[in-house]
Order: structure tokens, then sequence, then C-alpha cells
């Protein structure tokens, strides 16, 4: 896999979801290759609704109640994530051109992640106070282990 998202000075508390980050940038990846080898398109539909539901929302959800809050409501970045956030939502639930939606989740995901890795995650570890860091860490004890998908189609 090229090009992984280097782990830059993060703080402990905000690891959790970097390590997400990793599993999403996968599932992008994965959706890619199975697109490349012309994998038939519900198999790889599958595996995309099953990832959103199980590990992708949630993480948006997490970063919407413990990350998100703390940028002011005007904030560029932040707005620019809320907006990304519905949009992949909306493609992943997009059921009327599944090459189309396939197509644009698997560049927008791995683009959304990025920007959050080098841009907005920074921003928050910068203002972020020990109270808010201690609540963000918290929200990642109880995320389970990473389930594995059966059909390794991008194989
Ligand atoms: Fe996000
Ligand atoms: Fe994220």
């Amino acid at each position: 896999m090229e090009d992984k998202v280097k782990p830059i000075k993060r703080h402990k508390a905000i690891q959790g979801f970097s390590r997400e980050h990793h599993f999403g940038l996968l599932v992008s990846w994965k959706i890619r290759q199975g697109l490349k080898k012309g994998v038939d398109l519900k198999r790889i539909k599958r595996f995309a609704d099953w990832s959103f539901k199980t590990y992708i929302k949630p993480h948006f959800d997490g970063e919407e109640k413990f990350m998100f809050p703390l940028l002011d409501d005007d904030d560029k970045l932040k707005k620019r994530a809320i907006a990304e956030h519905r949009r992949l939502e909306r493609l992943f639930n997009d059921k009327t051109d599944i090459n189309r939606a396939l197509n644009l989740i698997e560049e927008e995901l791995d683009a959304h992640i990025r920007f959050e890795e080098r841009n907005l995650f920074n921003r928050i570890q910068e203002i972020a106070n020990e109270e808010q860091l201690r609540q963000i860490e918290e929200f990642h004890k109880e995320i389970k282990e990473t389930e594995e998908w059966k059909d390794k189609f991008w194989e």
C-alpha cells in the first residue's frame, strides 16, 4: 500500500482517532483495488456498507461529539470537515449509481482523512486543554477491536 499517512507528533489522546484513520485509508484502498480488478460491484458495496456502519460512521460521530466542538462554528476547517462527513454519508447511502458512488467514496474518503491528519487534528491539538483531551481519550477506551471482513476481493 503506497503513501500512508505519517504518524506526526500526535497527542496520545488523539491517537485513537488516528488509528481509525489508518483503517479508513485501508477501506479506501480496498475499494480502489476492487474497482481496478473489475470485481462485482455488489461485493464491493457490501464491504463498503459494512465498513461504514461498523467503523466509519461511529468515527464521524466521535469526531463530531468530542473533537469538532472544540472549534468555533465559523472555523473553516470545522465547516469543511462537517460538510465532508455529510457528503460521504450520502455517498455511502447512495443506491442509484453504485459505480459512481464507490469511485467517489474511494477518492473522497482518502482525501478527507488526509485533510484531518494534516490540518484539522493539528489545530485541535493546539487548542484543546487537558480536560478536553482526557474526554477524547476516554471515548476511545470503548472502541472494540477490528473485525475482519471475510470476502477479501482486494487480494
Ligand atoms: Fe472526519
Ligand atoms: Fe476522521
